[in-house]
């Protein structure tokens, strides 16, 4: 962060606006300081660098992005269709938030052409490698502060984060283009772009003919197989009313990954090989025949297994049998006729061919839609439910599993490790793997198995290699992996779980110790509930207990269940409102806030009557999330969830409710139980008198 060089104007001032600037190397402001010729701006963990550059044998000049280790590949530029012919221009700010490239004599070369009012703009690069102008000082939650981002405005290079698609609302499409040449960024003619007509896709076009297709979205991946850049980064299509768009997130940070279209008429996926300081292109297309577009004619499958390379589907002929060097398309060889025995076949791996003419249900879900075909088919196959018991494995087995419960195999206390040791006699312990292994949910770790002997009881989970949300949350060295889409998908998959837990499992669960250390991450993030240790089961509608002995986290604990004991699933929706502001704010509830000593939730509660609840919002966030007005309503439920009284918050079937459904009026919250920490810890204290309390510290 040192490594800015500031510019100032009035020299007499470079030392102060260097102490200040030295603090947030990557922000810049418009009294402050601007970024000159020669200069660099840099993402605040060192990941991406913007300043002015020529690409190769050009001696004009222009703003970029690139990653910092790799300066030769720029993945943005500001200023494609203006080029800086005269040397040494500035990157400034206006105080309307208009970022604006000035040359010596201060005419404006390229500008943002930002049109909302700001008050305190501020430009920011983020270690998403996205340029951002912010206000400062947003008053108006559901406006959002950012008021304008590089990523709406790709060049040719699509980063994880990033969108390509249609912004419905605003009629707006956004794709890549490619330079004009390797020498010149303007605009080339290849453009890859999402395709909306039935199921999308992605298209690769030189000017409006089409170069080569990804094959149809079905659901999980584009295409015919999952490709290799699946593994490095997870595929994202969101598609509703306000917009469709394919994006991808890069949940390995060290990876660098990229999309890219060049000149020559190619798209790639590019990843970064660190040891031989290069690039690997672990997708290129068009290049082999069946990736050009109609390379094959109607009802005819390329294949690179049999020659010819194009052949006719089952059930249909060549259409002339003559010209066997360009193929011609197919024709049924019969008529269509059910009655005749026609029914589905299955082709394996096979891209869909292009749904030029179809229609679609989109009512209809995959396990429906294949449903549907089943249908049709073969009926003998049964869906038989799968055998519930649950197996029991030996001590030496499970010790050979771990050698010898070395310390090296420990992955930690309870939260996630997977040897739990139970105090409890055997009959109790037995009883309670039998219903903790029928709870079987997507969004709670699953139990595999366990081990009854030698007086050692022994419970064995599913590994979840991405281990705690906190530590995504807290930690320092992860900060910035986790974004908006990922957030809002871990919130709905706790949700999720915890429904199940309190309603549709057959026994009602409340887990009683909520927290991001409890919620484990598989290796797509999904989070999973853990740590059933605390948890109560109740039978039918009993549905409160008391405890004379109160196990939890403070911080996380519902003051009627820290106080009195008593403990219902509301106070498991009191955690997950807690969780829900931690998972938003990426700040412990704990920490103190102002003078007052404020809790987050204090904090939070603050910032909403104020109607200036963005604020609450990671900053690392405030860009990326498309949707200020989704961000104010997840705080608003998360402040629903928090409410004093059991009585006033949500059931966590309404909470999810609210969360997803954008037409549903939200109560407005009142003030929260303990938002202010010093009485929240006087309260405990007094009650800790009468019960024994058992409060583990978060860590
Ligand atoms: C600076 O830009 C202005 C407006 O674009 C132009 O009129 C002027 O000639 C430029 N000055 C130099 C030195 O390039
Ligand atoms: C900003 O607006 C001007 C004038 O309308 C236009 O010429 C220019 O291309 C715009 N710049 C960008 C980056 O859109
Ligand atoms: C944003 O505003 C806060 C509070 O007024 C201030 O402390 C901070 O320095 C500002 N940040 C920038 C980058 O100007
Ligand atoms: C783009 O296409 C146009 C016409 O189709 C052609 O004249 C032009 O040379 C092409 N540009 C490049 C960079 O290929
Ligand atoms: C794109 O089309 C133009 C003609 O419109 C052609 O000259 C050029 O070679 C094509 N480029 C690619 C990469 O296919
Ligand atoms: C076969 O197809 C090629 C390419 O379309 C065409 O040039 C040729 O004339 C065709 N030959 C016959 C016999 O139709
Ligand atoms: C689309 O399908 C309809 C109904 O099957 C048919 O009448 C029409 O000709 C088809 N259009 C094209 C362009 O194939
Ligand atoms: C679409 O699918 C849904 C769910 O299977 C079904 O209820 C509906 O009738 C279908 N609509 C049409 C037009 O086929
Ligand atoms: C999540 O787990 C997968 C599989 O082990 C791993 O490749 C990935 O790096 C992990 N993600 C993060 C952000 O740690």
């Amino acid at each position: 962060m040192e490594k800015l060089t500031v510019f100032n104007i009035f020299s007499s001032f470079v030392f102060l606006f260097s102490i200040q600037l030295s603090k947030a190397a990557d922000t810049i402001t418009p009294a402050s300081s601007f970024i000159r010729d020669g200069e660099k701006f840099v993402s605040s963990s060192e990941r991406f660098e913007l300043g002015f550059f020529s690409p190769r044998k050009s001696r004009y000049r222009y703003l970029g992005i690139w990653y910092k280790q790799i300066p030769d590949t720029v993945v943005w530029v500001a200023n494609r269709n203006s080029p800086i012919i005269e040397p040494n221009a500035a990157l400034t700010i206006s105080n309307n938030g208009n970022l604006v490239i000035l040359n010596l004599t201060n005419g404006a070369i390229w500008s943002s052409n930002t049109s909302r009012k700001a008050e305190n703009p501020v430009a920011q690069l983020l270690d998403t490698g996205n340029l951002i102008v912010r206000d400062n000082f947003s008053r108006s939650a559901s406006e959002g502060s950012c008021l304008w981002q590089s990523f709406d405005y790709p060049s040719d290079t699509l980063l994880a984060g990033m969108k390509l698609g249609w912004d419905l609302k605003n009629g707006v499409e956004r794709y890549l283009t490619s330079w004009r040449s390797a020498d010149d960024p303007s605009p080339g003619n290849i453009t890859n772009r999402l395709d909306i007509h039935v199921l999308p896709e992605l298209g690769l076009y030189n000017g409006s003919q089409k170069l080569s297709r990804s094959g149809p979205w079905n659901g999980i991946f584009f295409g015919a197989a999952p490709s290799y850049a699946s593994i490095l980064s997870e595929p994202i299509l969101v598609d509703n009313e306000d917009e469709i768009y394919y994006s991808y997130e890069s949940y390995n940070n060290p990876i660098i990954a990229i999309l890219t279209v060049n000149p020559s008429g190619t798209v790639q996926r590019l990843i970064w090989h660190e040891r031989s300081n290069g690039w690997a292109a672990v997708h290129l297309a068009p290049t082999l025949f069946c990736q050009f577009y109609g390379h094959c004619g109607a009802n005819r499958v390329c294949s690179y297994e049999k020659t010819p390379n194009c052949e006719c589907l089952k059930g249909f002929k060549p259409k002339s049998q003559h010209n066997q060097t360009r193929p011609g398309s197919c024709v049924r060889s019969e008529s269509a006729d059910c009655k005749s025995g026609d029914r589905f076949i299955m082709v394996d791996d096979i891209k869909l061919p292009d749904l030029l003419n179809v229609s679609l249900n989109k009512s209809m879900n995959l396990k429906e839609c294949e449903a549907e075909c089943l249908k049709t088919g073969d009926k003998t196959g049964s869906r038989k439910s799968r055998d519930s018991l649950l197996p029991f494995f030996s001590l030496a087995s499970v010790s050979a599993a771990t050698n010898n419960f070395g310390v090296e195999n420990k992955l930690g206390e309870g939260g996630f490790g997977p040897v739990y040791k139970s105090g409890q006699g055997l009959e109790e312990f037995k009883n309670e793997i039998k219903l903790t292994a029928k709870l079987q949910h997507r969004n709670l770790v699953r139990l595999l198995g366990c081990c009854v002997e030698q007086g050692e009881n022994v419970l064995i989970y599913e590994y979840l290699p991405n281990k705690s949300l906190d530590s995504f949350l807290f930690d320092t060295t992860k900060e910035g992996l986790l974004g908006w889409g990922a957030r809002i998908r871990i919130i709905e998959g706790i949700a999720q779980g915890l429904l199940y837990l309190h309603q549709y499992s057959r026994l009602r669960v409340i887990h009683r110790d909520l927290k991001p250390s409890n919620i484990l991450l598989d290796s797509n993030m999904i989070p999973k509930i853990s740590d059933f240790g605390l948890a109560r089961m109740f039978g039918g509608d009993e549905l409160q207990s008391n405890t004379k002995r109160i196990v939890g986290t403070y911080g996380y604990m519902s003051p009627e269940y820290a106080i009195h004991g008593f403990f219902s699933i509301k106070s498991d929706v009191f955690s997950f409102g807690v969780l829900l502001l931690e998972t938003l704010s990426s700040k412990r509830s704990t920490r103190f806030f102002n003078t007052n000593s404020l809790t987050l939730l204090g904090h939070a509660w603050n910032l909403w009557k104020d109607d200036r609840s963005w604020e609450l919002m990671d900053p690392k966030l405030q860009c990326e999330a498309s949707y200020p007005i989704v961000m104010k309503r997840y705080i608003n439920v998360a402040l629903l969830c928090v409410q004093k009284n059991a009585a006033d918050r949500p059931t966590m079937s309404e909470v999810i409710s609210m969360l997803t459904n954008e037409f549903v009026n939200l109560p407005s919250p009142q003030q929260p139980g303990f938002s202010s920490l010093k009485k929240s810890v006087e309260t405990v204290a007094r009650s800790m008198n009468r019960l024994t309390l058992s409060v583990m510290d978060a860590r």
